[in-house]
């Protein structure tokens, strides 16, 4: 028989092992990327249902290339163009095949990726499906990025980074942006964890920085986290979406994204759009209150604590856990150093999320 347990013994050594749990619902959830609180918000659930409800199929069948494409795409796709000054936008199943349509996709073999270290794993295991060179840039370090880029040969170059750190919750570096002007390289932007947090109009990155967009920025963001539904898009120029629909194969070899997702990321970003001072506000209060109890200062909703080491992590979630709050251990080899990841979440209030930065506190002093 072929066995794994070898492997899953050598896991559960090194305290690398991991399980899928089932969380008391009544535990206080500030672990999740639900920053905004949407995936509990009925109102917007009940909408979606109504919009979907009066579209003659509410499954989408095929591929986007066949005629999976619904004007319910078409018309988030609208919104999000509009919303975040882009001419172009395409839907994806998740964040995860975005990054590997996009990547697999646009650096062909001539050109050169710059990656930064720390980008999430999707893009990192797309880039083993290359042919072309990837060259990690130590994280946010844009005077090792121009160098690289300064003795790169290739015509085509291509960096890609995170808005916000999804574990180190640190804002891609302003200059690092900038260098994709000066060389005139594509930027892919995984805004994943800074869309709908970040930004005069919660937008992200470019919205933090008060950038325009331009010609060679191509912004990745999911549904999955505070838009409180399940997918991503990808959003571009005209020109490299019309190459992305023709080239990505998570676009044109798997059914188009669900339809009843993609209607309650519409229904979400609307009710942001109509919210947004409300939002930033609670954002801007959460963001104090962790300042002010831990002393760690966040652009977003992340807030990673360092703790000694894999175990200790494990331990302080348990007895959190105990209390009836849920956070995230993140162990290596997730991080490099093993966190406490807190989400200062708005769908946990004020009150909870004081009591857990103290309990926190007194854990790790
Ligand atoms: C930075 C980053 N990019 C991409 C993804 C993948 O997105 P999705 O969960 O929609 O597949 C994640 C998910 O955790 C992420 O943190």
């Amino acid at each position: 028989m072929i066995d794994y347990s070898k492997e899953l013994a050598a896991l559960k050594r090194s305290g690398r092992y991991r399980e899928r749990r089932l969380f008391d619902e009544k535990v206080i959830d500030l672990a999740s990327n639900d920053y905004l609180g949407l995936a509990h918000n009925k109102d917007l659930l009940n909408e979606a249902c109504a919009r979907l409800a009066s579209s003659t199929s509410h499954a989408p069948k095929a591929s986007m290339l066949v005629n999976g494409y619904h004007p319910i795409h078409a018309s988030f796709e609208k919104a999000l163009c509009r919303a975040n000054g882009f001419e172009a936008g395409v839907i994806l199943g998740s964040g995860f095949n975005a990054n590997i349509a996009m990547i697999e996709a646009l650096v062909r073999k001539a050109d050169e990726l710059f990656m930064d270290e720390k980008y999430h794993a999707s893009g990192v295991l797309a880039t083993k499906l290359l042919d072309a060179k990837v060259s990690y840039f130590k994280h946010n370090d844009a005077e090792e990025l121009q160098k690289m880029l300064e003795s790169s040969p290739a015509k085509r170059k291509i960096i890609a980074v995170e808005g916000i750190y999804s574990m180190d919750a640190d804002l891609v570096s302003r200059e690092i942006i900038s260098l994709a002007d000066d060389y005139g390289a594509l930027l892919i932007l995984d805004e994943a964890h800074s869309s709908g947090v970040i930004g005069e109009h919660l937008t992200g990155i470019l919205d933090f920085y008060g950038l325009s967009v331009k010609e060679n920025y191509i912004k990745m963001g999911t549904l999955g986290k505070a838009y409180g539904s399940f997918g991503a898009y990808i959003l571009a120029s005209a020109h490299i979406i019309d190459y992305l629909v023709n080239r990505a194969k998570p676009i044109i070899y798997a059914t188009a994204p669900s339809l009843f997702d993609t209607v309650l990321g519409e229904v979400s970003l609307e009710y942001i759009q109509k919210n947004l001072l409300s939002f930033k506000k609670q954002i801007a209060s959460r963001q104090k209150i962790v300042e002010s109890i831990l002393g760690l200062k966040s652009e977003g909703l992340i807030v990673p604590i360092r703790v000694k080491d894999n175990r200790t992590a494990i331990q302080i979630q348990a007895e959190l856990l105990q209390e009836g709050y849920l956070v995230g251990a993140i162990r290596q080899p997730t991080v490099d150093a093993p966190i406490i990841r807190l989400i200062a979440r708005l769908g946990a209030d004020e009150k909870a999320l004081s009591d857990v930065c103290y309990l926190i506190k007194s854990k790790i002093r």
